[in-house]
């Protein structure tokens, strides 16, 4: 079942939705709740807003929607948790070393994953390449809004992996986001020697990445 975004994306209207979501669910209040947003995230507020509201940037949003909800709530940013899903259960599971998980969406979300671990925060998607973030030029949006074919869209992503390449030697990189499922049409197209593959859960690995961390806080506030 999904749940269409309310125009404009405010917290106070996704906190509707997300209310609307639990009573669907017939959650119990017991039960945390994880919620990934295309936000940095520290100390439980979201930070930065890119293509989102700007009512996000040092928002209160765990307190706010903890309190609101009467449900404790984790939040993570996007690709963080779609890392963090891929790491534990994924295409980056048992990976020693370096791997990057993009998502190719709206933006470019990142996660730097160290031999499992998930090293939060990174918005690589930001990288400035030549006078401009990658993700105004390379991102899905971009090859949507610009009407380019996979194989020039595919020349683009070249410059942005490759120069990830240069910078950290990664083992791997792990494409998500919404096009990950038509992979097969533009990764021939990404030239560069570290292996390239699709995330596990596709797009919806920050959704699992963000359960799987809320269940993971709930083990251990259980233990405590
Ligand atoms: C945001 C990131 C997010 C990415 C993918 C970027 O514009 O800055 O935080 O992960 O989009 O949604």
């Amino acid at each position: 079942m999904k749940y269409a975004t309310p125009e404009g994306g405010h917290p106070d209207d996704i906190l509707s939705v997300v209310a609307q979501i639990l009573e669907d669910l017939e959650a119990s209040a017991r039960e945390h709740l994880g919620v990934c947003v295309p936000s940095v995230v520290t100390h439980g507020m979201t930070r930065s807003a890119a293509n989102i509201s700007p009512d996000w940037i040092d928002f209160a949003a765990e307190e706010t929607f903890s309190t609101s909800l009467n449900h404790t709530t984790h939040f993570i940013n996007d690709a963080d948790a779609a890392g963090f899903a891929e790491a534990r259960l994924g295409a980056a599971r048992g990976i020693a070393g370096m791997t990057i998980l993009t998502t190719l969406g709206t933006g470019i979300g990142s996660a730097l994953l160290v031999d499992g671990e998930l090293i939060p925060h990174s918005e690589l998607g930001h990288l400035e390449l030549d006078g401009t973030d990658v993700e105004h030029r390379m991102s899905n949006a971009a090859r949507e809004r610009e009407g380019l074919s996979f194989a020039v869209w595919g020349e683009r992503l070249t410059s942005f992996y490759a120069h990830l390449e240069k910078i950290f030697s990664p083992e791997l990189f792990v494409i998500g986001g919404g096009i990950s499922a038509q992979h097969a049409e533009f990764f021939p197209y990404v030239r560069i020697s570290t292996p390239l593959v699709p995330a596990h859960f596709l797009n919806n690995a920050g959704i699992v990445g963000a359960a799987l961390l809320a269940a993971e806080h709930l083990a251990t506030a259980a233990r405590a």
